[in-house]
């Protein structure tokens, strides 16, 4: 299959603020996708899991959940399944977000189920360790974000620039095949251009696009120095 996201991937996650809340997610989105058409640089969104099947009928970027829960479909009731995931359009899921972590246990099963159904997975890390431990179970992406970084104004590769070098050959040597992706704190095209420079494969960023007076400039901003 092939990757709906790829180097250089740029991923917003709109988590759970209020600028998501209903149809403003939709807005964001759209906005995501005219900065991506404009600059022909993919640009994929996590809008909450109620809104991914309204924001995956009405754009044509990747859309990805936040999260999944490991069940298969039946009697799970208020559980996402990855089944209805990807029925509701979206392409591929985040795993164990720093917001939303679950055991390794956890975590291999919603890659098994969310393979099953062709999703693309990240999973996410806080450290080095966690990120090997994860590229282990064989996700498609492991997204490094220390916690600490997440929210804040001081970029992870600006802040810790080793984490993410250290996190991209590790995981390389762990799984050539697993991308990497770095988070926290990303807010303009020079964290991006220093998280490529570091050998991460994209960003996962949320504040900066989501807590932005505009948008739009934000990440017309973000996609600058690629
Ligand atoms: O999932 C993205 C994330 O946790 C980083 O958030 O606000 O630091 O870009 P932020």
């Amino acid at each position: 299959m092939t990757r709906p996201i790829s180097r250089p991937a740029i991923v917003v996650n709109f988590k759970a603020y209020r600028e998501a809340d209903g149809l403003k997610s939709l807005e964001i989105a759209r906005i995501c996708q005219s900065v991506s058409e404009e600059s022909g640089v993919r640009i994929a969104v996590c809008p909450p899991a109620v809104e991914l099947g309204a924001v995956a009928r009405e754009v044509g970027i990747p859309v990805l959940s936040q999260n999944v829960d490991p069940h298969a479909p039946g009697s799970s009731t208020g559980w996402v399944t990855p089944s209805m995931v990807a029925a509701a359009g979206a392409v591929g899921t985040l795993i164990n977000h720093s917001e939303h972590k679950v055991p390794a246990k956890v975590v291999d099963e919603c890659l098994r189920l969310s393979k099953a159904c062709e999703l693309l997975t990240v999973v996410c890390a806080g450290d080095v360790k966690v990120a090997v431990e994860m590229a282990r179970l064989g996700p498609d992406f492991v997204a490094v974000e220390p916690p600490e970084l997440i929210g804040g104004d001081v970029s992870v590769t600006t802040a810790d620039p080793r984490v993410v070098e250290a996190t991209v050959e590790s995981v390389k040597r762990v799984n050539g095949m697993v991308s990497v992706l770095c988070g926290a704190g990303i807010k303009t095209g020079a964290d991006v251009r220093e998280a490529l420079d570091l050998g991460a494969d994209g960003v996962l960023l949320a504040s900066g696009v989501m807590k932005s007076k505009d948008p739009r400039a934000t990440l017309n901003d973000l996609i600058g120095l690629l």
